[in-house]
């Protein structure tokens, strides 16, 4: 049997290789290996000294995130790191990989630090609604100092070798083979009597506490601004702020008291969620079964914000893009806005212009179809409409080499009647972005009847390059993310028109944690898009369905949203930021009159109810009808399309710690009023009839 972790004496270098795949997490086998480690170390004296090491991809990544929420198991991480402190023969950690959380924090309680260039080194855990537990907060600081260690603990990012080594957190950067120089350089300062430099005696951090309390006070002003809700970044303050009042020890307590804290919050469950649903989410059967096609050429049709924003995405992660456009005038339009995007770049000092010139070299545009027909994959985003898409797939499937995958970016069109246009309907797939789709990470792949395994499978790897968010997704009118916002919207409308105003609704939905409301995300996008699905809808909608026409009316008159200056807000000229509109409350008013509504005041807490019971019960749909694989695969959708906020896990993860029967409780009540709006999903009745939860439901 393998063994977690190994120990070879090599020429009085104990070498002690952490083997726990895939990322070396510190499991209670590999805690209990490093310490017996640095006992023989200490006793037997042919060892002069130790080096630590991981075996495979990576030195170790961090805890292992599946112990939380479980009774730990001894001995705990804080011990084995003090454990590796005190030994009594120099410790040197060899890093390559990512040196992460728990893993950076033994690394840290190493004498010495030695890392290969690729290496990366990090304290992610704010990320998962915790702190680093092991000495983190407590040794990092006083290395680096107050401001430092807390950007990189806020953040969570993760540090280039070259820069932690600017730093100070790496001693050595080695040129050759990592373990070779690790052992060297061991043997080297074995006996030295500077050898033993332990981490929790280093004072090189430390200033004066006057500005060690500013730099914390600087930290915590800024969370408050950014993030008040969060839990976890308040508490990493606090343990920073301790550095310059105590002993290490006591500052280890102390982190521990917190770090138990983050532990118990229902942030630090709503976040790991979050981790292992994005993860859970890349697994999709289709691309398991398939074979990836190759990716060398991408061509892009259509060159308004979706199309430039793909051509951009995909220039960016190396792929040769050519856009087609039905007229000279559009193509350099398509044009302009590529090159604006990235001039916003190196505006903003993310690209250099070199490299900005190279990209541009890399992107045609044309209006011959012809120029495509060396492109292994083409994403349509063209205008959304039936006939125009089907338009352009029989041209594509007359100019398109054998093989290559033709996407649609379309975000509520039937995938299959598009498919159809076309001879090939197994090269056929929705790749839907989302707007800006420079920047937004979620990527909607839309498996049509004929889908083949290979296009999945292309379509995950281009998600992949592209650095996106990943989520199957079956054909039905808007997916499942444009599905469910549609659902909420709807009810959002409903809640106004019985009685809060679109403020008041903006507002607890704010408070809830989402960046904006409903309204002003609609006055973001522009009013006409919803207006236009409306219409498009209108002659299939249910007569018996209520429908609210107040947004109707605030087109009619032009207002569109931010770009008239006029929508749910108005907006200065210039201002992004609206204010409320006493005209759009008067319209409000007298619909509540011409319908004859009875209006009643709502608490926020009323609001969020119905609100999210709309989007749960949506939701639960889209997996019962098997539009979306498992629950999580909605979460990660509503958290990068649709600004959930990512502490709560997802609105899948929310309904299981609110409690499925609550949530179902709601909506009965609601159905009393409504009852064609308001049909439990059957799967929501079902789990709670069998006492389950959504979280039973996902798989790998
Ligand atoms: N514990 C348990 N499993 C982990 C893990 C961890 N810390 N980190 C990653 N994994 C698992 C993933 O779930 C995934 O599993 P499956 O293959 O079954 O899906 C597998 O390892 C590979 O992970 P990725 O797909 O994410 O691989 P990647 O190469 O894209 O990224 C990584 C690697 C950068 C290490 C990324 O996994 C990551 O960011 N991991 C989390 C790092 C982290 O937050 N560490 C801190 C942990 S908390 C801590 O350490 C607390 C403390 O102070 C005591």
């Amino acid at each position: 049997m393998r063994e977690a972790v190994s120990q070879e004496l090599e020429d009085g270098v104990l070498v002690v290789t952490v083997d726990n795949p895939p990322v070396n997490a510190l499991g209670a086998e590999v805690r209990r290996g490093l310490v017996t480690a640095m006992e023989r170390a200490d006793a037997d004296e042919a060892v002069r000294a130790v080096v630590i090491r991981g075996e495979g991809r990576t030195f170790p990544a961090g805890a292992d995130i599946r112990e939380f929420g479980k009774p730990p198991a001894e001995p705990w991480l804080p011990d084995v790191v003090n454990r590796i402190e005190a030994c009594t023969k120099p410790v040197v950690a060899a890093l390559h990989g990512t040196a992460l959380g728990g893993g950076l924090e033994v690394a840290l309680a190493a004498h010495w630090r030695i890392a290969d260039r690729q290496a990366k080194v990090g304290l992610p855990e704010v990320n998962l609604g915790i702190l680093p537990g092991a000495g983190g907060t407590q040794r990092l600081p006083r290395i680096v100092g107050a401001q430092k260690a807390l950007d990189m603990m806020l953040s969570g990012r993760h540090v280039p070798a070259a820069e932690a080594h600017e730093l100070g957190i790496i001693d050595r950067i080695a040129e050759g083979d990592l373990l070779e120089e690790a052992k060297m350089w061991a043997r080297e300062i074995a006996g030295r009597p500077d050898a033993l430099r332990p981490t929790g005696a280093r004072t090189d951090g430390l200033t004066d506490p006057e500005s060690w309390r500013a730099a914390c006070a600087a930290a915590r002003a800024r969370l408050e601004k950014k993030s008040p809700q969060l839990f976890a970044p308040f508490r990493i303050v606090e343990c920073v702020e301790k550095v310059i009042e105590l002993p290490i020890d006591e500052g280890m307590a102390f982190e521990r008291q917190a770090f138990e804290a983050c532990m118990r919050s229902p942030q630090r469950e709503g976040l790991i969620h979050a981790f292992f649903a994005e993860r859970r989410a890349r697994k999709i059967p289709e691309a398991e079964r398939g074979t990836p096609r190759p990716l060398e050429r991408a061509g892009v049709i259509g060159g308004g914000t979706m199309g430039s924003g793909i051509a951009v995405a995909m220039l960016k992660a190396g792929l040769p893009v050519t856009m087609v456009e039905r007229d000279e005038e559009a193509a350099a339009a398509g044009r302009e806005r590529v090159a604006a995007i990235l001039a916003r770049d190196v505006e903003r000092r993310r690209l250099t212009p070199g490299r900005r010139d190279a990209l541009l070299a890399a992107f045609a545009t044309t209006t011959d179809y012809g120029a495509l027909s060396d492109a292994d994959l083409v994403v349509e985003a063209a205008f959304e409409e039936m006939a125009v898409k089907q338009e352009i797939f029989r041209k594509l499937d007359a100019v398109a080499k054998k093989g290559a995958i033709l996407a649609t970016n379309t975000s509520y069109l039937d995938i299959n009647e598009i498919a159809a246009a076309t001879g090939r309907p197994e090269d056929v797939i929705g790749l839907h972005f989302f707007s800006p789709a420079h920047i937004m990470k979620l990527l909607e792949i839309v498996v049509a009847d004929a889908t083949s395994d290979d296009a999945v499978a292309t379509g995950l790897q281009l998600a992949r390059r592209l650095g996106k968010v990943p989520v199957r997704a079956g054909v039905c009118d808007g997916f499942i993310g444009n599905r469910i916002y549609n659902r909420y919207v709807e009810e959002a409308f409903f809640i106004m028109e019985d009685g809060a105003s679109p403020y008041e609704i903006d507002r607890a939905v704010r408070n809830f944690g989402y960046p904006m409301g409903p309204f002003e995300v609609a006055d973001l996008a522009g009013l006409d898009i919803g207006w236009a699905a409306r219409k498009r809808r209108a002659p299939t909608r249910d007569p018996r369905r209520r429908y609210v026409a107040i947004a109707d009316k605030l087109c009619e008159r032009g207002w569109f949203g931010q770009k008239t200056g006029r929508g749910w807000y108005r907006y200065e000229e210039g201002s992004r930021k609206g204010q409320p509109d006493p005209e759009v409350l008067e319209i409000v008013a007298s619909e509540r009159i011409l319908k004859g509504v009875p209006t009643g005041a709502f608490t926020e807490e009323d609001i969020i109810r119905r609100y999210l019971a709309a989007m749960i019960n949506e939701a639960a749909n889209v997996v019962h009808e098997g539009i979306a694989l498992r629950p999580s695969d909605v979460d990660v959708v509503a958290v990068h399309g649709y600004g959930f906020p990512r502490w709560r896990g997802g609105p899948m993860k929310y309904a299981d710690m609110v409690g499925l029967e609550n949530i179902l409780a709601d909506i009965e009540a609601f159905a009393e009023e409504d009852p064609v709006v308001w049909q439990p999903s059957p799967l929501l009745v079902d789990l709670v009839r069998r006492g389950g939860n959504f979280d039973s439901l996902n798989r790998d």
